[in-house]
């Protein structure tokens, strides 16, 4: 591969409208994020259709911002998992782009973008992907969507450990946030809140699932609403520590589950979620008593990117010879092996 082959990446999945141009050697070259949070935000949560149509309108401009006067040699766009309605409009920009560059277009998967977006780090004031994954890896994915577990042997080879049974952590986050009349998205808020309170003054229950790498994260927002049920006087702070601290112990105790159970030799923590400090500080501090090497994606690209889209496609590339062609859309896309 040239060392200028530059791909664009497009990300239309959820409530970010996003495109980005990568080089072969790492660096971004740039990074275009529309976030849609004012549409969604007095809903507390996303409206598909709101979703579709404010994708199909921002969608030519941020790409075309992206582009600038760049050549590509590639077009990626993610697939799924998503909303339908915004899969269909990155795939439809994605195709524009690419008839016009006379390049291809690959299909990539939303969450192995958020695992790849692990390698970016800052350098020179310009995000490039040099923290490459080592494995063994264990993958953890914690978004609004999505919280998911994966045995990751080798570039490509996914083994899916468990997922949520019900809500998401950023969900979770999302929810409780509400309750407290905090706002959305939850997770800043909550976050924030949790910094002048005890993480100890309420116990929360710790969801482990025993037995099974899957999570349940509803019980501890029902357990949240509960206890503002029955207690007139509340301290803000200390439910959202305490809330924080049940959610962020249960995630790093069962990756660390599997760390252990298949070895691993690193760890991967991406989507929204990983921008929580807390979540960062105990799963890096657990890291380093065991030995284990910990990437968290950077702040910036937690949230839904191009960037990650176009990396998880240049990945696919290097490794495997070949990226997947296939540019059928599917809202509930698992990972699979390549
Ligand atoms: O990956 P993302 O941007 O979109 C999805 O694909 O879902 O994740 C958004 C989620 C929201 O639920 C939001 O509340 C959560 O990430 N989030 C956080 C933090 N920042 C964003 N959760 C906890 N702590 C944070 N600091
Ligand atoms: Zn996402």
């Amino acid at each position: 591969m040239e060392k200028d082959f530059t791909i664009l990446g497009i990300e239309t999945t959820c409530d970010e409208t996003s495109a980005a141009l990568l080089r072969a050697d790492g660096t971004l070259v740039s990074n275009v994020v529309h976030t849609q949070i004012d549409i969604h935000k007095k809903y507390c949560g996303v409206v598909p259709e709101l979703a579709s149509r404010a994708h199909a309108v921002k969608v030519a401009e941020v790409v075309k911002e992206a582009l600038g006067d760049n050549k590509i040699d590639a077009v990626a766009f993610a697939s799924g998992p998503g909303l339908p309605g915004g899969l269909m409009v990155g795939r439809i920009a994605a195709e524009a782009a690419a008839a016009l560059r006379n390049v291809p277009v690959y299909g990539v998967n939303h969450l192995e973008g958020h695992m790849f977006a692990c390698e970016f780090d800052k350098v020179e004031d310009k995000f490039k992907a040099v923290k490459t994954l080592e494995f063994p890896l264990i993958t953890l994915i914690v978004s609004g969507g999505h919280t998911e577990l994966w045995h990751v042997k080798n570039y490509g080879q996914y083994k899916i450990l468990g997922r949520t049974r019900d809500d998401a952590a950023g969900e979770a986050f999302d929810k409780v946030s509400k309750l407290l009349g905090l706002g959305y998205p939850g997770g800043p808020p909550v976050s924030r809140e949790a910094l002048n309170g005890n993480p100890a003054a309420i116990k929360f229950p710790r969801p482990m699932m025993p037995g099974t790498f899957e999570f349940s994260f509803s019980g501890i927002k029902t357990a949240v609403s509960y206890y503002l049920r029955d207690h007139k006087d509340i301290n803000k702070a200390d439910v959202c520590a305490g809330f924080q601290a049940a959610v962020v112990e249960t995630l790093v105790a069962k990756t660390f589950e599997a760390v252990k159970k298949y070895k691993a030799k690193n760890i991967a923590v991406g989507g929204g979620v990983a921008a929580n400090d807390m979540l960062r500080q105990m799963m890096t501090a657990r890291g380093v008593e065991e030995n284990v090497k910990v990437n968290f994606v950077p702040r910036a690209l937690s949230a839904d990117n191009g960037a990650m889209i176009a990396l998880a496609a240049l990945r696919k590339i290097m490794y495997a010879g070949k990226a997947d062609a296939n540019k059928k859309i599917n809202p509930n896309m698992k990972v699979k092996s390549w």
